[in-house]
This record gives C-alpha cells, structure tokens and sequence, in this order.
C-alpha cells in the first residue's frame, strides 16, 4: 500500500511557516471565521479559490463541484448558500467558471460518460437556451469556452433565483451575485458583467 506520509509532513512544514509568520494566526481562526465571499466553483484542481483570490484561510467561504453549477434540487449547494447568506452573512457571491473545462466539454461530446452526463445534462440545458448563439461558434475551443461563459451566467440567474437569495434581498440584505471566468493560460480573471444585486 502506498501511503500519503508526504502529505503530513507537507502539513506540518506549512502550518510551523503559518505560525512563524503570524504565531496568532490558528487561534484567530480557531475561534470564529467571518468571510465576506462564497466562491462556487469548478472542482478541477487546477482552479483554488484561495489561491487564486490570494486570500488566506478564513476569507472565502468554498462550494466546488464539477463545471460549477447551481442546481435548483441541490441540497449540497442550497445548503452552502444558506449558511453562508444567514449565518456568515458574506457580502459577495462569486460563481466562477473556467476557460476549458472538461465538464462543459464532455457536455457538447456525444460520447457516453457514465453517471455524471445526469449531472452535465443541466449544461447540455444551458446549450440549448443559448443554440443560436453557439451555432455561430465553429471552432471547437470557442465553442467549449463560450459555453464556460454561458453556464457561468446561468449560475449566477440560479444562485439569484434561490430561495435565499430572494428572502435575503427581500430584508434589505446586501449581498452581491457575480460571475467571472478563470484563464488557465495566465491567471487571471475575467468580469462577465452580470452581477446582480437584488431580484433579477
Ligand atoms: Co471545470
């Protein structure tokens, strides 16, 4: 059996460099976490939240799964929103998608992919709002990315449309809805211009 020994001692040298340079920094988070941030994103592990934002631990709150949706019946992600709308009481909803993503991808193959194509069907639902639109798009990669961008707009009009959400801007709560996409290539982030502050 191969074991995951690395992975402690990895551990161990990281949080001994955490405390050198703040010795405080475990108690602080020990004891409360006030993010101001829900980042929902792609699982792939080429795009963490906290690395990317440079935050530290305790500044973003994470939900992840594959291509980065928000689904209407998804206890997981409803109940991450909730708790991060009324008890962190964060200030921003970040949806982020990334360029690339084998998730969308495979949702526009007509390869069979077992169990997960249920879950990439709700992309397939998002290519089919938007036919036209990709229909113009030719170029394989132009296609996969301009439905990253479309999915990532489509979360952000799900995330909008929960139950939470709707109570929470119902009481005055201010709280902002965005979606950006991730550049695997530089880096760097993208603004789709969607962001939404109260019932859309
Ligand atoms: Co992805």
């Amino acid at each position: 059996m191969t074991t995951i020994k690395h992975l402690f001692d990895n551990n161990k040298q990281w949080a001994a460099k955490v405390a050198e340079q703040d010795p405080e920094f475990f108690k602080g988070l020990s004891e409360q976490q006030s993010p101001k941030y829900l980042w929902i994103g792609c699982s792939d592990s080429r795009v963490p939240a906290n690395e990317l934002l440079g935050m530290q631990p305790g500044e973003v709150f994470v939900h992840r799964n594959i291509a980065n949706q928000v689904i209407h019946t998804d206890l997981n992600c409803l109940s991450v929103i909730q708790y991060a709308v009324d008890v962190l009481k964060v200030q921003h909803i970040i949806v982020c998608g990334h360029y690339g993503c084998g998730g969308v991808a495979a949702s526009l193959d007509d390869n069979s992919h077992g169990l997960i194509d249920n879950w990439l069907r709700h992309i397939e639902d998002v290519h089919r709002y938007h036919k036209e639109k990709m229909d113009k798009e030719t170029d394989e990669k132009a296609r996969i990315n301009l439905l990253c961008e479309l999915n990532v707009i489509e979360q952000v009009a799900n995330v909008c449309n929960t139950t939470t959400l709707l109570n929470a801007w119902e009481r005055k709560q201010d709280i902002t809805v965005h979606g950006l996409v991730y550049n695997l290539h530089d880096g760097i982030l993208k603004d789709l211009n969607v962001s939404a502050s109260n019932k859309v």
